[in-house]
This record gives C-alpha cells, sequence and structure tokens, in this order.
C-alpha cells in the first residue's frame, strides 16, 4: 500500500479550478501581461468576490495591500538583492503569501497546484512535480534552483538571497530553515551571500536549520532540531547542535560509493561567497572572536 493516498475534490470545483490556473499559466507566460494589475485583480476576486476597481472604490483599505505596488518585501530594503530581478519576481511572491491567507491557499489540493503554476515564474529553475504546501517563507524568489519531485512542507523558511539549490527529491519538513547569507560578528552591516546546495533525495527534517553555504550530501538525512554548520557527506545523518555526522546510511547498491566517483551534489558548481553590501569589499579572515580557555 503507497503511503500517501489519491484525493478528490467536487469534480465542478477541479473543473473551475483547472479553468484559473490554464488562464493563469497562459497570462503568465505571456510578456505582454502586467503581473501587477493580473495579481491585483485575481486577489481581489478571490479574496472579495469583485473586481480590483470595483473594490477601490468600495473599500480602498481594502484594496490597497493587494496592489504589489503599494507593499513591500523586506528583500527590498537589503543592498544584496537585485531590485530588477526581484521587481519582475514580486507580484507573484505576493500573489503566494496573499492566497496563502484564503481557503483557497490553505486548501492542499488547490494550494500545492497554485503554487506549483506560479513556481516557473518566480524560481531560477524549476524541475517537475514541485509541490510546496502553506505558508513557506521566500527572501527574493528568483535565487532558487529546484530539481524534480522536491517537497516543501509547511511554514519552512528559504532565505535564497546568496543562492539555494535543492537537487531532485529533496524534502523539506515543517519549520525548518534554509540560509544563504550570514552577517560578519563584528560588523552586522557586513553581509556574505553563501550558495547552499541540498543533495539528490536529502530530508532536512522538522524544525532544523542549514546555515549559509553549507552542501549538504546526497541521501543525507538533518535530524530534527539540528543545526548544520559544515558541509555534510553524502548517506550522513547529522544531529544535534552543532550538527555531527552520528551514523551514515548503508547503501550497498550506491553506484558512486562503488566506483568511487563523487556523488551528483558534490559535482554541483557551488557558486563563490560574495559581498551582500559594497561597503565592505574586502573579505574578513574567517574566525569569530577569541576561544575562551
Ligand atoms: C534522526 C532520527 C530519525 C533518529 O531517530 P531514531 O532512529 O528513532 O533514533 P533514536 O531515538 O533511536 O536515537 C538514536 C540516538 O540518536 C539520538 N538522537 C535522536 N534524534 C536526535 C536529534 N534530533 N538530535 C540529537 N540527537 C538525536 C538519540 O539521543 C540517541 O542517542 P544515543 O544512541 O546516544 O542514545 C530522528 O531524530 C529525527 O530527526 N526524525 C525526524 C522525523 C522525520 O522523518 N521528519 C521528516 C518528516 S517529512
Amino acid at each position: 500500500m503507497p503511503w500517501l493516498l489519491p484525493r478528490r475534490v467536487n469534480p465542478g470545483a477541479e473543473r473551475e479550478l483547472e479553468r484559473f490556473l490554464g488562464e493563469l499559466a497562459e497570462r503568465l507566460a505571456d510578456p505582454a501581461t502586467d503581473r501587477r494589475l493580473l495579481v491585483r485583480e485575481i486577489l481581489a476576486q478571490v479574496m472579495h468576490g469583485t473586481g480590483f476597481e470595483e473594490l477601490a472604490e468600495r473599500a480602498p483599505l481594502a484594496a490597497l495591500a493587494l496592489d504589489p505596488a503599494n507593499v513591500t518585501f523586506e528583500a527590498e530594503y537589503y543592498a544584496a538583492t537585485d531590485q530588477e530581478k526581484f521587481q519582475r519576481v514580486k507580484p507573484l511572491l505576493w500573489m503566494w503569501k496573499a492566497l496563502d491567507q484564503t481557503p483557497l491557499g490553505q486548501s492542499v489540493h488547490a494550494g500545492v497546484k497554485i503554487r506549483a503554476t506560479l513556481a516557473p515564474f518566480i524560481f531560477k529553475r524549476v524541475g517537475k512535480n514541485p509541490k510546496f504546501f502553506q505558508n513557506v517563507e521566500f527572501s527574493v524568489g528568483y535565487n532558487l534552483e529546484l530539481g524534480d519531485d522536491v517537497v516543501v512542507h509547511r511554514h519552512v523558511l528559504l532565505d535564497d538571497i546568496g543562492g539555494i539549490t535543492l537537487m531532485d527529491r529533496v524534502s523539506i519538513a515543517d519549520y525548518a530553515n534554509v540560509y544563504s547569507h550570514t552577517h560578519d560578528v563584528r560588523e552586522q552591516a557586513d553581509v556574505t551571500l553563501k550558495h547552499t546546495v541540498l543533495g539528490t533525495g536529502v530530508r532536512i527534517t522538522y524544525h532544523a536549520t542549514v546555515l549559509a553555504g553549507v552542501r549538504v550530501g546526497d541521501d543525507a538525512m538533518v535530524a530534527t532540531m539540528a543545526v548544520v554548520t559544515r558541509d555534510v557527506p553524502p548517506h550522513a545523518i547529522v544531529m544535534g547542535v552543532p550538527a555531527r555526522v552520528k551514523r551514515i546510511k548503508e547503501r550497498p547498491d550506491c553506484p558512486y560509493c562503488n566506483r568511487g566517483e563523487p556523488h551528483p551534489a558534490e559535482r554541483v558548481e557551488r557558486l563563490p561567497d560574495r559581498k551582500g553590501n559594497p561597503d565592505f569589499p574586502v573579505l574578513r579572515p574567517p574566525g569569530f572572536g577569541v576561544r575562551l580557555p
């Protein structure tokens, strides 16, 4: 018996959802579409059952925040953000977040399909069958790369400002955090962007945190509540704060191990660390303070 069961909703509701998603994909694929206008119209319809213009006349405050031009994201305040790339994806990130606040977005059936439709127009690369549950947070969206069959559960934070690569079949459980930026200990404004890579089949379990610039090897597992500060070898199970390798999964059929070859994640080119703030052009020496005896 499979561990995930198929679920259906009423055929009428399914047809309406498919019609909406088909139109949405078509509009987003059209370079002439004004994403801001499209998003505020959809949000007015879903959240208030009316067109945006009519809502703006009747209830201006309700309309105000549905328009992506009237809201800001935290990423917009950072010098490290590529403002041009961000403005392009911003309306769709706003739609993603806003729909999470609605019954449509809270329904797993509808929500997963809507996010899968938006994903290719937001992220840097998207493989087949992306599955995002409710209340996932991103920093900029445009720096996230997804392989095939990636699953991201509720309340996960993907801080992709420095670049995050999630390879095929990565699974990230509820309330986990994956970072790609860090601050100098002495100069908080000295931000470094670091590319973070989670290899094929990696499982980040509930409430775990992966710090910026880490590469988690293929088939590795990060135990619940762990804080990963260094690279993790393939097939390892890491636990604790800071996370340490406590077990290695037995994989007698692993072709890379048998041939003594690097695993797929080890072959991913990691982007060099970059300064997120031009006021601090020189990389400071690593380390943070004097260790007490
Ligand atoms: C890694 C994990 C699977 C280990 O579970 P387990 O095999 O049942 O492990 P046990 O409870 O037998 O513990 C084995 C050892 O690891 C330690 N340990 C287990 N989980 C730990 C954790 N999260 N952090 C630190 N140590 C942990 C135990 O204290 C024990 O140590 P000991 O041998 O010194 O006594 C589990 O901790 C975990 O993280 N599960 C996440 C669940 C999950 O799959 N979530 C994803 C849903 S999509």
